[in-house]
């Protein structure tokens, strides 16, 4: 078994942008720009946003963090959209999800100017990433790619099982999985809740892609002898143990899976930090296309 490291990876990722920045500033050139809008006060979005802005920092991009109170108006919130859309300064902003429950996402996402959408969310880039056009593609199934790249996992003719629908992961994930290109042309299966003998099927996996959120929902027996398996679940439990009072689990039972595995990746150090790093490609992307 081989832990797929994407600590290590997203270091090497980061390094090298932290490169590009450096000439940039050498060449007397401004530096890619990055806001976040955060609504609310839930814990986790909290966290992911501060480490999206530390990543900037330590790059050197410039970064905003824009708070919106949780009881913020939808009007407000696209107001504040669209003052972004039209600020020279920004290349590239997200809109942590998920928002209030009288906010449309959809309508957030739609009001979004492509051109600025790192987090690839909006119907323009989602459509670009399907036709195989440049696109933002949205981050935690790039940072997938990019392990399968980097560790060279050669993914052609493969049965990728994608375990998750959702717009962010389970979808474009299982869209890019059988493109014609390297990493992908897989054979890909996605399955949800309403999928039938879900245990054979993800037995059946030569990549199981988990993204459902269900705790150690993928258990030893739903994974096949020498399968790559990729755990992007990251869900808070409570931990006394811990200062922060939890800790994060993923959605496979990594003890029990783990010696099954060609490969796999661990909960927090896998799937999270390549997601980060992400973004901050897709940032330097929007810059650069600017
Ligand atoms: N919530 C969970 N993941 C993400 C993400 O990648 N981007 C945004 N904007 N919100 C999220």
């Amino acid at each position: 078994m081989q832990l797929l490291d994407g600590t290590a990876c997203s270091q090497e990722i980061r390094q090298e942008i932290a490169k590009e920045v450096e000439s940039l500033k050498a060449s007397g050139k401004r530096v890619p720009h990055l806001a976040a809008v955060l609504v609310g006060d839930d814990g986790a979005s909290q966290n992911y946003v501060a480490m999206k802005i530390r990543d900037c920092e330590e790059i050197g991009f410039n970064s905003t963090t824009i708070r919106m109170e949780a009881d913020i108006s939808e009007d407000a919130l696209l107001n504040k959209v669209d003052e972004l859309n039209r600020n020279p300064d920004i290349d590239g902003f997200i809109v942590q999800l998920p928002l209030p429950a009288h906010i449309d996402e959809n309508k957030v996402t739609l009001a979004i100017d492509p051109a600025k959408d790192v987090d690839g969310f909006s119907p323009v880039n989602v459509g670009n990433m399907c036709l195989g056009l440049p696109t933002f593609i949205s981050a935690t199934p790039n940072g997938i790619m990019e392990l399968f790249r980097r560790y060279r996992i050669d993914t052609t003719g493969k049965h990728c099982v994608v375990l998750g629908r959702s717009n962010i992961v389970g979808t474009p994930m299982s869209i890019l999985m059988s493109r014609n290109t390297n990493p992908g042309n897989a054979t890909v299966t996605i399955a949800h809740s309403r999928t039938q003998n879900l245990k054979e099927l993800c037995a059946s996996a030569d990549i199981l892609i988990v993204a459902i959120g269900k705790t150690e929902f993928v258990t030893a027996d739903m994974v096949k002898e020498g399968a790559i398996v990729i755990d992007v679940g990251q869900t808070r439990v409570p931990d006394s143990s811990r200062k922060s009072g939890f800790r994060n689990v993923g959605d496979v039972d990594f003890e029990n899976v783990k010696d099954k595995c060609s490969y796999i990746t661990f909960v927090t150090g896998g799937v999270g930090p390549m997601t980060r790093a992400s973004l901050l490609q897709n940032t330097l992307k929007a810059y650069q296309r600017r």
